[in-house]
């Protein structure tokens, strides 16, 4: 299994347009050590000749562009992009569906929650169909269904129903369902080498545990270091747990949860710019480094 990471930033990227935080400032003008990432998203491949892209940034463009395997180069007009799986309808991972319009076709795996979503509050999907074929395939989320995309027969996917929270515009952000977040178990069918990628997971459940227990690699949630990493930086009082997303430190956070299980390669992605781990010699990522804990860069290649 080929895994490429386009995009390992939370929404807004990193730096995001309009903050002047220590960090954004800092990797805008090099006075840390830190390098700037695109908002989250994958790809993943069986045979490095056609790809699935998990969630569709708003950065989908430059991602493209920065990753040509994703362009055969023939004939005239052409990719090698299979389909899109998305994670949950946040903005972050779903608006680079717009940009992808002008192919032929256009393969997207959802739950039934995403897709309502995306035909309602933020109707893109209805959308794109007056711009090219859209083919919604449901993903199951009951049990141990597993799902697969044509043109990658060898990848075997399975979503795993994850606490979360919809996006601030669903009818859902506060009445959760099964379906609205769900988390990928990725296996090759060949190796059986399996990926558990869940870039927003809002609490551990004994469902997660024994994914993180079972994978060889897990890229798990980076979001925030601490619930309330935007108000300590000046930014805003919202708290990574009110937005779906568990924090790393504490009790009960990401590392303590991590500690248990030593077997898999451990990678932290989608990861605000408000949190110190993006600055390579900041406290908090030699704190990392000691569990075990890797940070997902743009560009980084996995091979399972
Ligand atoms: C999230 O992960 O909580 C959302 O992407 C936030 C957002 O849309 O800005
Ligand atoms: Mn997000
Ligand atoms: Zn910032």
């Amino acid at each position: 299994m080929h895994v490429h990471v386009l995009g390992s930033a939370a929404g807004g990227g990193f730096p995001q347009w309009n903050c002047n935080c220590p960090l954004c400032a800092g990797v805008r003008t090099g006075r840390i050590r830190a390098t700037a990432r695109t908002q989250s998203s994958l790809a993943v491949s069986d045979d490095g000749g056609r790809w699935a892209l998990i969630n569709a940034s708003p950065d989908i463009r430059a991602q493209i562009d920065g990753f040509p395997r994703l362009n055969p180069g023939t004939p005239a007009r052409a990719s090698a992009i299979a389909a899109v799986v998305l994670m949950d309808s946040q903005i972050d991972h779903t608006t680079g569906l717009l940009s992808l319009r002008e192919g032929r076709e256009l393969a997207v795996h959802c739950t039934e929650q995403v897709r309502q979503d995306l035909t309602t509050g933020f109707p893109v999907l209805s959308m794109l169909g007056h711009y090219t074929t859209v083919t919604v395939h449901p993903i199951p989320i009951d049990g141990d269904a597993a799902f697969t995309v044509a043109g990658l027969p060898h990848l075997r996917f399975t979503a795993i129903p994850l606490t979360s929270k919809a996006p601030p515009y669903s009818p859902h952000r506060h009445d959760p369902h099964r379906g609205d977040n769900i988390g990928l178990r990725i296996v090759d069918t060949r190796s059986g080498a399996r990926l558990f990628y869940a870039p927003g997971l809002g609490a551990f459940d004994d469902t997660v545990r024994a994914e993180v227990a079972t994978a060889d690699c897990v890229l798990l949630d980076g979001t925030c270091w601490h619930d309330d990493d935007m108000a300590r930086a000046g930014v805003g009082g919202k708290l990574a747990r009110a937005m779906g997303h568990l924090p790393q430190a504490g009790p009960g956070g990401m590392l303590a949860e991590l500690a248990a299980y030593p077997r898999p390669r451990k990678i932290l992605i989608h990861i605000n710019n408000t949190n110190p781990i993006l600055d390579e010699d900041s406290r908090e990522r030699r704190e990392l480094a000691e569990a075990g804990i890797e940070v997902a860069f743009d560009g980084q290649e996995m091979s399972l």
